[in-house]
Parts: structure tokens; sequence; C-alpha cells
């Protein structure tokens, strides 16, 4: 039987570092808040899902940690290392 790989959770084995991330589309009356405030840290060998249900911010939560979309506060650590292209970089 196939063991589970052993996860370092020790403090520098961080693949990606997320803190109080949000991002709204919009102004005034239109205005979006798609993901509020979110915190979390991923492992490197770590395997974390995203779930809830359509609408509730999972594809803007992905992009910004992907570098496609820039947040509108908060930051993403480790986004840089996903990136193909140095505009991506810079948007993390
Ligand atoms: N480019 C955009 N412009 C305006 N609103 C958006 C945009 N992208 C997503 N939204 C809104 O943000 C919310 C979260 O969307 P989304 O991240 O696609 O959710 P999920 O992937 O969980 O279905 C939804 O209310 C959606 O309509
Ligand atoms: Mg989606």
């Amino acid at each position: 039987m196939l063991e589970a790989p052993k996860i370092d959770m020790a403090a520098g084995n961080e693949a990606i570092v997320a803190s109080a991330l949000s991002k709204s589309f919009g102004e005034g009356e239109t205005k979006v808040t798609a993901v509020n405030g979110v915190t979390f840290c991923a492992h490197f060998g770590e395997m974390l899902f995203i779930v809830g249900s359509s609408g509730s911010g999972k594809t803007t939560l992905l992009s910004m940690i992907s570098g496609i979309l820039r947040a509108t506060s908060g930051t993403v650590r480790g986004c840089e290392t996903l990136c193909a292209t140095r505009a991506c970089a810079e948007r993390c």
C-alpha cells in the first residue's frame, strides 16, 4: 500500500503564504467583493482544496495565488515561483 508523503510543516517549508487577501470588482453600487480577507499557508508536499459554492470566489482566489490577478489588498508570497513570465511575477 502506498504511504502518504510526509509533509514538513516547519517554518521555511512554505510554498505559498497568503495574508489577508481580498479582491473587489467594480465601484459604488456595483462593487462586488469576491474574496474577503483570506489567509492561509501551503507547505511543499501538502495538498489543499478550495471548496465553495458557485460565485464564492474560488477562481478569483486561485487567480491571485497564481499571479493572473492583482489583489485589491493583502499579499501572496511564493506566487512568483508559479509564474512563467516576468509580467506575471510583477503582479504577485
Ligand atoms: N472580472 C470580474 N468582474 C466582476 N465581477 C467578477 C469578476 N470575476 C468574478 N466576479 C464576481 O466575483 C464573485 C466570485 O466569482 P468567482 O471567483 O468566479 O467564484 P467561483 O469560482 O467560486 O464560482 C462572483 O460574484 C462573480 O460574479
Ligand atoms: Mg470558478
